[in-house]
């Protein structure tokens, strides 16, 4: 979770990510964090087909920038009997001085669903 670890996910953004004042468009972050989160719930609970139910406590602490490195360190928080409550932790490295920054934090509930889109039970892996 901390950045000693390796983190679930590593981007960096391109000028087509960006909003109206040059930094990177909340909704590209939020996009990664799902699938950070998503990545974790099938680590903590194997290969199910998990959709997102809710994305919860999203926090955007600093901007993200074109260059910059982001990593997304995540946990499993909670498994529950078809859900996997996963936090997902945004740390930014500066391009121009390889700072690193927390950006961004959530909280991302996933469901396993089977045939029709019906919840099915989940069970910790590890
Ligand atoms: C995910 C989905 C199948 C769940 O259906 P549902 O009828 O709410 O199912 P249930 O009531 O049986 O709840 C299933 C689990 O989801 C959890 N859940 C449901 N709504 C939740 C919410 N708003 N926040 C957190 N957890 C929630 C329940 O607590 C339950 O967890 P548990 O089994 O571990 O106790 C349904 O909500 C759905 O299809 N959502 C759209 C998913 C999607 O398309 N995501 C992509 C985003 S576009």
């Amino acid at each position: 979770m901390d950045a000693r670890n390796d983190p679930t996910l590593r981007v960096t953004l391109l000028p087509r990510d960006t909003n109206k004042y040059g930094t990177i468009f909340g909704g590209i972050i939020m996009s990664h964090i799902d699938l950070a989160g998503a990545i974790e719930a099938r680590k903590s609970c194997g290969p199910h087909n998990f959709v997102t139910v809710a994305m919860d406590k999203v926090v955007f602490h600093k901007p993200v920038f074109v260059g910059d490195v982001v990593s997304f360190y995540t946990k499993t928080l909670k498994i529950g009997r078809t859900s996997v409550t996963t936090k997902v932790v945004v740390e930014a490295m500066r391009a121009d001085d390889q700072r690193r920054v927390r950006v961004t934090e959530a909280e991302v509930v996933f469901v396993a669903v089977g045939k029709n889109w019906k919840p099915v039970p989940v069970k910790a892996r590890r």
